[in-house]
């Protein structure tokens, strides 16, 4: 018995020890004072908001930008709600000091201690310079429309609720120093590395997660940084130097030409969160940014996966002719039909696209050669919509409603088959089933 006492009595201490170093350790930003309502400033600060994509997650589709409210699942938990961060100071962050601003964008505490969840990439924006950090508060504080929106409440169960313990994951998880340079390195790649790690955030999408949720890495360090991830129903690829399982085979202008305009013929097209991330955010960054971020993502070091070519690498054209017009899609069971009926008037009858590249070739397309069809399966139910001022409109219909489950999983399967990786995981109906439950 008092050996168990003895135990309990050793255990609380510990949980006590832990708990204090936590709270010692809890970051506060070494920002002090206001930012002058400077021009420059506030211009220089809504490049970096868009380096960062602020709007991706703290807008709606048809809401005012910044003003928050999109809907964030956190599987198996509930829903939560980005935050309004325009400068409106009842529902927004018009009251919040520089300080404040920054330890929650650092380092993931809100006003009043409240610990934000991770969804916010605070993990990532904690290599973010001093200096670029007031540079961000200025634009939210004096550049950006105030706006009056209340945002829904997360729901989010008791006692998940409670965010105390994130500060544990924080400890655990979450670095708290901005970049340092590595003077071995060009200042060009410094530059890649400094926006890849932290406020282009591609290791949200890009690296693989832990057991606890945690990017497995967060820079070229760790081991595999940037090995690829699945997010909400879509694979964001291995881009590590590996030939076949990454991009090491892309030259440094088509990874350029990719993040600018979202499209490289006869490689890969960027559909779902990519193709909003281009959208949003690289199609806008300047030339010299992209090209830094080229350079350091191609130093990335390789990971394998035993893959024997790389994604776009794949498939030959199909020789199937144009046999079925005009039949009602929906009565159709036989995939090349499907294929001739939904897909060939832009992609072609032989899968080539048009010579312009406008409609892409599926064959040597990475999203068909890929060995899971799971962004294939996305882009035939959602299509594809992407604005940039480098180029037109680019827009492929979306397929749920005229397709049922078994003809996308169907056509899926002749697809990775015709044009792409014969060897490819075969998709079921369950699969479409699940990828269409996700919207
Ligand atoms: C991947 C999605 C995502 C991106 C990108 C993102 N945020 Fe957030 N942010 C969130 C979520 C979700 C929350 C709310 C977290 C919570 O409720 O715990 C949040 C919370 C915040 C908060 C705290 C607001 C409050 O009322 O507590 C600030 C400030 C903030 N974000 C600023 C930014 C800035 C500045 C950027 C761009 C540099 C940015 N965020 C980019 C998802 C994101
Ligand atoms: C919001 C999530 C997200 C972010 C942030 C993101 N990516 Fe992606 N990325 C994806 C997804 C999803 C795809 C697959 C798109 C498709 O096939 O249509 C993708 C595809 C790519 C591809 C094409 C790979 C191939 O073989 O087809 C490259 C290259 C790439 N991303 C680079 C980057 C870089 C570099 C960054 C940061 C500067 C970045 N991504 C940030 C989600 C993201
Ligand atoms: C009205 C014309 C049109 C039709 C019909 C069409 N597409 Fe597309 N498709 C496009 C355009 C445009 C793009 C995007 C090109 C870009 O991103 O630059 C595209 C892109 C794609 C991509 C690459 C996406 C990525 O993220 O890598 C695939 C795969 C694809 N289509 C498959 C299909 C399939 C399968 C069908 C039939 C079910 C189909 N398309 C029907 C126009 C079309």
């Amino acid at each position: 018995m008092k050996k168990i006492l003895t135990y309990v009595f050793f255990l609380v201490i510990l949980a006590l020890v832990v708990i204090g170093v936590v709270l010692l350790t809890a970051k506060a930003s070494p920002l002090t004072g206001d930012v002058p309502n400077d021009s420059a400033l506030v211009q220089r600060g809504a490049y970096l908001a868009v380096a960062g994509d602020c709007v991706a997650c703290h807008s709606t589709a048809k809401g005012q930008p910044f003003a928050g409210g999109l809907k964030m699942p956190i599987p198996m938990l509930g829903n939560i709600y980005s935050s309004n961060i325009t400068p409106d100071p009842k529902t927004g962050i018009g009251n919040w000091t520089l300080a404040e601003f920054d330890r929650a964008l650092r380092y993931g505490v809100g006003k009043d201690g409240k610990r934000l969840y991770p969804a916010m990439p605070y993990a990532s924006y904690a290599k973010i310079t001093d200096d670029d950090a007031k540079a961000l508060y200025a634009y939210f504080k004096y550049g950006v429309p105030a706006v009056n929106q209340d945002i829904p409440k997360s729901t989010i169960p008791w006692p998940f609720s409670i965010r105390w313990p994130v500060q544990f994951w924080n400890v655990l998880f979450a670095p708290t120093k901005s970049y340092e340079v590595k003077t071995n390195q060009s200042p060009e790649w410094n530059r890649g590395a400094y926006l890849v790690q932290g406020l282009a955030h591609c290791g949200t999408c890009h690296t693989p997660r832990g057991l606890f949720m945690q990017e497995k890495a967060m820079d070229e360090t760790g081991h595999d940084f940037l090995a690829g991830s699945i997010l909400a129903g879509w694979d964001a690829p291995n881009i590590t130097a590996d030939t076949n399982a990454g991009i090491g085979g892309w030259t440094h202008s088509q990874l350029t030409q990719y993040l600018q305009t979202g499209s490289v013929p006869n490689i890969a097209q960027a559909g779902g969160p990519m193709g909003e991330a281009v959208e949003h955010s690289f199609s806008k960054l300047s030339d010299a940014d992209i090209a830094a971020i080229a350079t350091y993502i191609h130093s990335v070091p390789a990971i394998g996966d035993g893959s024997t070519r790389p994604r776009y690498a794949w498939g030959i054209a199909s020789k199937d002719d144009v046999a079925l017009r005009g039949v009602a899609l929906k009565v159709v069971s036989d995939p090349a039909s499907i294929y001739l009926g939904a897909c060939a008037s832009c992609h072609q009858a032989n899968g080539l696209g048009s010579v312009d590249h406008y409609y892409p070739s599926l064959v040597h397309n990475s999203t068909v050669g890929a060995s899971n069809p799971n962004n294939l399966i996305q882009i035939i139910l959602h299509g594809l919509q992407r604005k940039t001022n480098t180029q037109d409109d680019i827009g492929m219909p979306a397929f749920k409603n005229d397709l049922s489950d078994a003809q996308i999983a169907s056509l899926t399967n002749y697809l990775t088959k015709q044009f792409g990786n014969p060897n490819a995981k075969q998709a079921t109906e369950k699969d479409v089933k699940k990828l269409r439950s996700l919207e």
